[in-house]
């Protein structure tokens, strides 16, 4: 079977990525890496893909007159790479309808609660504040709206009653850290049937 690629969506840190990277030379994932794309020309992400040899390239909101030429730049290298799978790992802005309807059922992401709560920013100040006591991740499709696509896997954490943001956010990572590369190769496994709001995964 041929590897699925996977475009990577990254305006940051990038520890995402790398873990996808690594358990693909590790050979648990079966799949590659065509680019991966950031909206911040210092974002660590982009050092990351180029150590590892990786095709990388920044393309700012910034140099656009409006977002659709953003995104179509955007969609271009995607295309160009002959991207099959779109991974947005912390990716910080929202994609227009415009770009979703380019890759349907394509494109997934990770947010690090449990959707439906606590979606869109500071996700871990949101479960802290609100008193929750299990918080985690979600990998979901993307679709129209802000982290309320048809969700694929999750995995609970729970909430310290000392804990700060950012104690929460280094354990929820690890979890993070885990699932995506599953989801993903759920995907290239063809593992993944969405009807609606369900996302089934079929026995392998
Ligand atoms: C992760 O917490 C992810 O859930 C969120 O953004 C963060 C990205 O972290 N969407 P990294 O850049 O992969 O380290």
């Amino acid at each position: 079977m041929s590897e699925t690629v996977l475009g990577i969506l990254a305006s940051g840190r990038g520890s995402n990525m790398q873990v996808i990277l690594d358990n693909i030379n590790a050979g648990q994932l079966h799949a590659t890496i065509g680019i991966v794309i950031s909206d911040h020309a210092n974002a660590k992400v982009l050092e990351l893909a180029a150590a590892a040899g990786i095709p990388a390239v920044c393309i700012e909101r910034k140099n656009f007159g409006s977002k659709q030429e953003f995104e179509a730049a955007i969609a271009s290298e995607i295309v160009n790479h002959e991207v099959q799978l779109v991974v947005l790992a912390g990716f910080m802005r929202i994609l227009s309808r415009y770009f979703i309807g380019l890759f349907p059922g394509r494109i997934m992401n990770i947010h690090p609660s449990l959707l439906p709560a606590f979606p869109g920013l500071n996700a871990h100040d949101q479960a802290i504040t609100y008193g929750a006591k299990i918080s985690g991740c979600t990998i979901h499709f993307v679709d129209e709206g802000v982290d309320t696509g048809p969700i694929i896997m999750q995995s609970a954490v729970e909430v310290l009653a000392d804990d700060t943001p950012d104690s929460l956010s280094a354990r929820i990572i690890k979890v993070e850290h885990a699932l995506y590369s599953k989801a993903i190769g759920l995907y290239c496994e063809k593992r993944l049937c969405i009807t609606g709001r369900n996302v089934k995964i079929i026995e392998g």
